[in-house]
């Protein structure tokens, strides 16, 4: 077998068993007395300007003064961010010491670091079990709903590792159980550790897909894993459109970029049906550019590795759709996913080339660099026939957008307010932030073309701009957003996938759903 091939069917199996689990399993109960409880290691967070909680104090007494006598020590101050590991006493085999910082400055910002420090502190030892002891921990401006979820969400999401295509990957997390005692009822604390640890898996399904070689994710393996996650639910059917079902479509436009790989394109539809029969569907539409080379437009050497991430929107759609099964939202969603390789060949499109799309505007592709568009009109016009309720699309759509948000926001468009709001919203209350972005008409102007109905790119600035103009134009019959997730969807130092936005989509559904 060739390298090549070998390494398919490596990241097939292992991919495989990745959709499948949850790595760490969360519940939820109220522990009275902590001195009587069994674990691997108990997690006592502590404040640096107030006396110990109720467990740390009762854990003090069991372990003869240890949390105090380090406290006293002036090594352990409880300062945002610190962990310390003492030897445990009765059945807890240690104890991990966490800082929370100022008590009237714990708000979510802060309680973020805490679940943070949790995670390495655990990461620092060979526990298979933890015990939270949360107390009754109160965030300001959050419910205990929310610090539950982001617990759960934050430690399954940081507990991802590639293992994929490496001989000898880092060693996972020995962590497997975590029990988490809390003021809330059990059944709501549960929900919300549920939720939390789903959108973490969604998260590191998104990680895993998009941090995979473009050699092993065409879109043939994207839609192979969407057979497969269809498979796996009863709710979720999947349909897999080839090229001559495109061409009969008149997806001109989608069809101009794969023109020059070898790779088949795919467009893939996911159906969900967790609502009501006739609920209209959400509908997310993702970039599932395998590889972008630029085409015949080519990109520079330097970095174009990173361009296998150019499915980043296609993974994000794949992370939300398992999240949102896993956690059985009651509602309709549909993922549409344009899968392409973008390559350079004696077939390839070249620019001032003029196709014509499925909505029958004829385009005058200036640059073949700027082919996600290109691939996304035309699945904006297929989703018209499922009178969407909303449509977004998720797309690693321009460079532009990265010199103008970096990678802390995702460029948010849309035709409806509402929806731009409720997307501000979703991304503040899951910290996977969004920041809106104009569609004026000016700029729509800059895509006039000489000799089509619109060029493929913008003359002049505001390159996300002028990218998210040309896609509104094929998206007026119905409330459309797209997201730019170009500056978000992974990281270059070090290099990885980020999972960006599942959980800003999912939080976004799970509002529509009253989750
Ligand atoms: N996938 C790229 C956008 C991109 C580039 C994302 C770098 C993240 C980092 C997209 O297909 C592209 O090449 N866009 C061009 C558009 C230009 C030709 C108008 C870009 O941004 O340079
Ligand atoms: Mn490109
Ligand atoms: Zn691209």
């Amino acid at each position: 077998m060739g390298l090549l091939a070998q390494h398919h069917t490596l990241a097939l199996a292992k991919t495989a068993r990745l959709l499948a689990m949850t790595a760490i399993k969360f519940s939820a109960r109220k522990v009275n007395d902590p001195t009587t409880a069994t674990t691997e290691c108990a997690v006592v967070y502590i404040f640096s300007d107030s006396k110990l909680s109720g467990t740390a104090s009762a854990l003090n007494k069991a372990s003869g003064g240890a949390i105090k006598a380090v406290l006293d020590l002036g090594d352990f101050t409880g300062k945002s961010g610190q962990c310390s590991t003492l030897p445990g006493t009765g059945k807890i085999k240690r104890l991990l010491l966490v800082g929370c910082g100022e008590k009237k400055q714990f708000d979510r910002s802060a309680a973020r670091d805490f679940a943070q420090a949790v995670y390495s502190g655990i990461n620092g030892t060979s526990a298979k079990s933890a015990l939270l002891l949360l107390d009754d921990m109160k965030v300001k401006g959050a419910d205990d709903q929310w610090l539950l979820e982001m617990l759960s969400r934050t430690l399954e999401s940081k507990s991802y590792r590639y293992t994929e295509t490496v001989s000898k990957p880092k060693p996972a997390l020995s962590l497997q159980r975590v029990v988490i005692s809390c003021a809330a009822p059990k059944a709501a604390a549960q929900r919300a550790l549920d939720q939390g640890s789903a959108t973490g898996n969604g998260i590191n399904i998104a990680r895993n897909m998009a941090n995979l070689p473009g050699n092993i994710c065409t879109p043939s393996y994207l839609a192979q894993q969407a057979r497969k996650m269809g498979r796996s639910s009863n709710a979720l059917s999947v349909q897999i459109l080839e090229e001559k079902k495109m061409r009969e479509l008149g997806m001109g436009s989608l069809l101009s970029v794969t023109a020059g790989t070898d790779q088949p394109a795919k467009l893939i539809v996911m159906n969900y049906q967790g609502g009501k029969k006739n609920d209209s569907p959400h509908v997310l539409v993702g970039k599932g550019i395998t590889f972008d080379s630029g085409g015949i437009s080519l990109k520079p050497g330097a970095k174009m590795d990173e361009m296998k991430y150019d499915m980043g929107g296609a993974a994000g759609v794949f992370g939300t759709m398992d999240a949102i099964t896993t956690m059985k939202l009651p509602l309709n969603v549909i993922a549409v996913i344009a899968a392409a390789e973008n390559m350079p060949s004696g077939g390839a499109t070249k620019p001032g080339d003029v196709v014509t799309s499925m909505a029958g505007k004829t385009i005058e592709v200036l640059n073949t660099d700027a082919e996600g568009r290109l691939v996304l009109c035309d699945a904006l016009t297929y989703v018209e026939r499922f009178k969407p309720a909303s449509v977004i699309d998720i797309a690693t759509l321009t460079g532009a957008c990265v010199v103008a948000l970096g990678s802390h926001a995702t460029g948010l468009y849309a035709n409806k307010e509402q929806l731009a709001q409720q997307l501000l919203a979703a991304g503040t209350e899951s910290h996977d932030r969004a920041w809106h972005m104009p569609l004026w008409h000016e700029y729509t102007k800059q895509l006039r073309s000489n000799f089509a109905d619109l060029g493929n790119i913008g003359g002049g600035g505001g390159g996300s701009v002028t990218a998210a103009c040309f896609l509104a134009e094929f998206a007026k019959s119905y409330d459309w957003a797209h997201l730019d997730i170009a500056g978000t969807a992974w990281d270059s130092a070090p290099k990885g996938a980020t999972g960006r936005p599942v959980g800003l989509l999912t939080r976004y559904l799970m509002d529509r759903a009253g989750k």
